[in-house]
């Protein structure tokens, strides 16, 4: 088949030991760098014709080019600028009367709004922490609280420690090691700091202490299915560091040259917990309206009740399996290698649309 992949390439992702994240450009953060499109387009390429699309200026008129030609459009494009950015590509997409893989407009935006996603969750009665979101502090609320909770209120019944984290961006963007507040001061600060940081509001939820894991799933209606589950072990976090999977942790304290041992996969973890993570990703995957594959972010309350964090349904896939990449993580722990892992992606695309 034609394949056309789309993508937007990360300009400097430069990340050195030498040095720190400098010259890391935080807006382009969630863009994948050229080993991973390589990889990508060598994987598509084992058993298609591919054609690059760089989701940039042009993207329209290439993607209008390209129309007549292709069959469907591998969708890695995190797009441009705003709140909807990841729903940029694929609207062209449906616009021009594409087939396209991995989810659409509508559910791409929603979960990158995490109170959103977590408002419909909570409409489903699917766990997720219980939260807030303001504009500034003191500003006008940007939805109605849920789980309880009402208008601006909500963020003075919310029990500390909180998170605070920018309610529109992925990749730890905006949450460090000291997101974690446990003062009124230091919440005021956090907010204040997301705020003029993004230009945005930030999203503020009760912290829970328990572990962390992540779950890669792959498929469509009763075919969706859920790869070996990572944990994210905060263990060898530095001393006093808070546990959350931060900036620092993601960026700063993870260098090539002496690599965080961060993930478990396959987590150690009993059948029953494991049953029950899989059960509430799953219905959030379906209740979010995901496609294809996506990978949701799990953490547990202090009684070890697993809690929906967020959803990534244009997941990271970092080719090399010494970059920490947790998709193509549980892929291998399945026994697929990372050409079989983005080929089985196009192929539940392909099943959906019935092209298989
Ligand atoms: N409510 C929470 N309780 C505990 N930790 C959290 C909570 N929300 C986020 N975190 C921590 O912050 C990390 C990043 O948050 P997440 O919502 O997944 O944002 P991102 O889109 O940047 O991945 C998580 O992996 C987790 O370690
Ligand atoms: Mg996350």
């Amino acid at each position: 088949m034609n394949i056309g992949l789309t993508y937007n390439l990360k300009k400097d992702c430069s990340s050195s030991d030498e040095e720190p994240p400098s010259k890391f450009i935080d807006s382009e953060a969630e863009w994948d760098d050229q080993e991973t499109i390589d990889a990508v387009r060598e994987a598509l390429a084992v058993h298609h014709n591919v054609t690059l699309i760089e989701a940039n200026d042009t993207a329209y008129e290439k993607l209008l080019q390209h129309r007549a030609k292709l069959d469907i459009v591998f969708n890695m494009a995190e797009g441009m600028n705003g709140v909807s950015r990841e729903a940029q590509i694929p609207a062209m997409l449906e616009f021009l009367g594409y087939r396209y893989t991995a989810s659409d407009p509508l559910t791409l935006t929603l979960c990158l709004d995490k109170a959103r996603t977590k408002e419909i969750l909570s409409y489903y009665q699917i766990p997720t922490a219980r939260f807030s979101s303001v504009i500034g502090w003191n500003g006008v609320p940007h939805s109605a609280p849920r789980n309880g909770l009402n208008g601006t209120n909500g963020l003075n019944r919310l029990k500390y420690p909180l998170i605070v984290k920018p309610l529109h961006e992925g990749s730890s963007k905006g949450i460090f090691n000291d997101s974690v507040v446990r003062s009124r001061a230091a919440l005021r600060d956090t907010i204040m700091r997301v705020v003029e940081q993004y230009q945005e509001p930030a999203v503020i939820e009760e912290f829970l202490p328990g572990r962390e894991f992540t779950v890669a799933i792959l498929g469509n209606g009763d075919d969706a299915r859920t790869l070996p589950m990572v944990e994210i072990c905060f263990d060898h976090l530095p001393e006093g560091a808070n546990p959350v999977y931060s900036y620092e942790a993601k960026w700063v304290w993870d260098r090539p040259s002496a690599p965080l041992k961060i993930f478990e996969c396959p987590a150690d973890i009993n059948e029953e917990l494991r049953a029950e993570i899989e059960r509430i990703c799953l219905r959030a995957y379906k209740v979010l309206g995901c496609r294809d594959w996506c990978r949701i972010d799990v953490r547990l309350d202090e009684q070890d009740r697993p809690h929906i964090l967020e959803l990534n349904p244009l997941p990271g896939i970092l080719p090399n399996p010494e970059d920490n990449s947790c998709f193509p993580k549980a892929a291998r722990a399945a026994g697929m290698s990372y050409v079989q892992l983005i080929n089985c992606a196009l192929e539940t695309a392909l099943r959906r649309y019935g092209l298989i």
